[in-house]
């Protein structure tokens, strides 16, 4: 296959940068709704998530609506992969349907990679398991640039379930290849020590007011309680030692952006006061996640 989006790692800087300058083309003007567009009419998307979203499916929806194309969604548990069909079927069986791309997330780590080896159909990795989640580093790093103007020599911190986030990873990738500064922050058994080595730039801190100091952002996630096969600590614990409070943000650099992917919980690893300030972007990050997967998939419905 060609011309799919599968991870930020096999990337390179002038491509991301390619991706992230269209999707400013689509960012709405203040007040205003996302433009509509027609150039992918006539194409059809289809999102085949075999993992819960809220954000992610109704991104993408939105995104190929906007530019014209024509969607439809597949979850899982409405489908005959709750009858047994196997992975390799459901996507054989859409692939006759003739889309012009398949937006996909999985709990298997490398499932569309997988798949895109055995399929002529563009795919779009929307999460794979713990390995990739390449649009939402890509709405990140837009998010960062439209208040900050560069990631070179920025520092980022990235907090909480660093084992199993698909975003810290494809953050990680992407933020190196620019130049930040990474730090990694969570407990032991959530922060493994390989991470620091998957990209240049990358250190790791178990303490969080260490992490956070002069940070310019400070980049919160959910522990994926899914993910994790025995209870890790009690959660008023995890708050205590990995939540963000407000008192935290003193230390960091004066105007620190606040970011996280959501699904948030609140007083588990975020205060409602830090989510709800003015220094959170959570909401322009759902908001440049259309425009960014307008230009991702853009890119795949017109090569
Ligand atoms: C993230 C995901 O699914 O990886 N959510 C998202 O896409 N916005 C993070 C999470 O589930 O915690």
């Amino acid at each position: 296959m060609t011309g799919g989006l599968l991870g930020i790692e096999e990337l390179s800087r002038p491509e991301i940068e390619k991706i992230l300058d269209r999707a400013r083309a689509f960012q709405p003007q203040p007040g205003q709704a996302f433009q509509r567009t027609t150039t992918c009419q006539g194409k059809m998307v289809v999102n085949l998530f075999y993992e819960a979203s809220t954000r992610t499916r109704t991104s993408f929806e939105i995104a190929a609506r906007r530019l014209g194309a024509e969607t439809i969604s597949i979850t899982a548990s409405g489908s005959s992969v709750s009858k047994g069909e196997s992975l390799v079927d459901t996507l054989n069986t859409l692939v006759a349907m003739r889309p012009q791309a398949i937006v996909m997330r999985h709990a298997a780590s490398g499932a569309p990679h997988f798949l895109a080896r055995h399929l002529t159909t563009p795919i779009v990795n929307a999460g794979d398991g713990t390995h990739e989640h390449p649009t939402q580093a890509l709405l990140d790093a837009r998010t960062i640039l439209d208040r900050r103007g560069a990631l070179e020599g920025m520092k980022i911190a990235i907090i909480g379930d660093i084992a199993h986030s698909r975003v810290a990873r494809s953050n990680v990738y992407l933020l190196s290849k620019f130049g930040a500064n990474i730090v990694l922050c969570g407990p032991p058994p959530l922060l493994p020590r390989g991470m620091a080595d998957i990209a240049p730039g990358v250190a790791l801190e178990y303490d969080i007011r260490r992490a956070i100091r002069d940070a310019d952002v400070i980049m919160m996630l959910r522990v994926q309680l899914e993910r994790l096969h025995e209870p890790l600590m009690p959660a008023g614990e995890y708050y205590r030692f990995y939540g963000l409070r407000l008192e935290h943000l003193s230390s960091a650099s004066p105007d620190v952006m606040v970011m996280h992917p959501g699904p948030i919980n609140r007083g588990r690893e975020i205060s409602s006061e830090v989510a709800d300030s003015q220094r959170s972007m959570i909401l322009n990050q759902v908001e440049n996640g259309i425009a960014v997967r307008m230009a991702v998939l853009e890119r795949v419905l017109l090569p």
